[in-house]
């Protein structure tokens, strides 16, 4: 009953708490923050998390105080950067999910948040390649489309890199389109969103929506709408700060399928990964379709043939762009 409950908070199938064989530890950094907090609560709410650290420069106590009286089986430890909380909060973890940063303010791109951002994702990326190697890191502080470069030069740097471990959570892209087609179509189907996490970057591929149909101008606007979706919540949130909400319902959906994936069923998900579907445009990063498994990507696809040339314009200009992000990131990472 509880179980399920939690489950439908996921919005997912049910499983008894008797299901979650595998103990699964769970750190969560920058756990007191938009993000931190909800995701932190659909988290206590997964029977699959069997231990939940959260991390946090500051707030972390009250946070881990609050969940940990819900009455789920998991248990709930709160750290902050006092006596090596960092490492602690890291020790023995199978997965760690980072949505530590400064969010947008109107008027800004996820690019304005490098000067901020690259250096915290570094430093939590070392801190990960040392305590904690063999987790599945999972990024959502942006700009994703360099965070990620910048955590896996740094895992390269630590002699502890595997590429098949580390992931840019793109999944509120997916979730975006898969409510706007409902919104116009009234069915509620998956959409494959790939490229990166940034304005025109982002390309959701709704040829591949079985029974679709858009006129070009119904399909250009669903297009801008799924790539500046980020801009219409921090618009709204007037200065206040970017998606928390939708951003923590698609990390806990990122995770439990990550979790899925090490317990032994065949998962799929779009996520940033490093790849070599478009290196010979000098992209190694690009979110695709993957297989994960239990030692994370398992097999990463192409973009199927049958996408539209509108489709296969859009990824030669997001290419343009990724290729910029990337080397920004590893030049940062590499340069200290
Ligand atoms: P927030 O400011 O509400 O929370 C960020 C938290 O990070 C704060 O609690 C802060 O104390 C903490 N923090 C800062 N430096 C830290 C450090 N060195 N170690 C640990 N924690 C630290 O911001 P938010 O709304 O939660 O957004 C966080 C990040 O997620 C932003 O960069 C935002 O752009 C990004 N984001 C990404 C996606 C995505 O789809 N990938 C979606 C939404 C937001
Ligand atoms: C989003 O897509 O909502 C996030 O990347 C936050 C932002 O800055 O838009």
């Amino acid at each position: 009953m509880l179980a399920a409950r939690a489950a439908s908070l996921l919005g997912r199938r049910a499983f008894s708490t008797s299901a979650a064989q595998n103990a699964a530890k769970v750190a969560v950094l920058g756990a007191a923050g938009g993000i931190g907090q909800p995701l932190s609560l659909l988290l206590k709410a997964n029977p699959k998390v069997t231990e939940l650290s959260l991390y946090d420069v500051v707030n972390t106590p009250g946070v881990t105080a609050d969940l940990s009286h819900i009455n789920t089986s998991s248990k709930v430890s709160g750290f902050t950067p006092e006596n090596d909380g960092l490492r602690a909060a890291l020790d023995g973890c199978d997965v760690v999910v980072i949505p530590a940063g400064v969010p947008r303010k109107p008027g800004m791109t996820r690019d304005d948040l490098f000067k901020i951002n690259a250096g915290i994702v570094r430093d939590l990326a070392q801190a990960c390649a040392e305590t904690c190697p063999k987790a599945n890191i999972l990024i959502i502080s942006n700009p994703v489309n360099s965070t990620v470069p910048i955590a896996s030069e740094v895992f390269k740097k630590a002699g502890v890199y595997d590429p098949k471990r580390i992931f840019g959570v793109t999944t509120l892209d997916c979730v975006r389109a898969s409510r706007f087609i409902y919104e116009k179509s009234g069915n509620l189907v998956d959409v494959p969103v790939v490229g990166g996490h940034a304005g025109i970057t982002i390309i959701p591929l709704f040829s591949q929506v079985e029974g679709l149909k858009l006129s070009n101008e119904e399909r250009d606007a669903l297009t801008y709408r799924v790539q500046f979706g980020g801009d219409e919540v921090v618009k709204a949130k007037a200065g206040t700060g970017s998606a928390t909400l939708s951003m923590a319902y698609a990390g806990a959906r990122f995770t439990d399928s990550i979790l899925r994936a090490t317990q032994g069923e065949d998962v799929l998900e779009w996520a940033f990964v490093r790849n070599d579907l478009y290196a010979n445009e000098g992209v190694n990063y690009f979110s695709t379709y993957v297989r994960l498994g239990p030692e994370g990507v398992k097999e990463v696809l192409p973009l199927p043939d049958s996408i539209s040339d509108y489709e296969k314009d859009l990824v030669a200009k997001a290419l343009v762009e990724l290729q910029k992000t990337e080397k920004k990131g590893v030049e940062f990472a590499t340069s200290a």
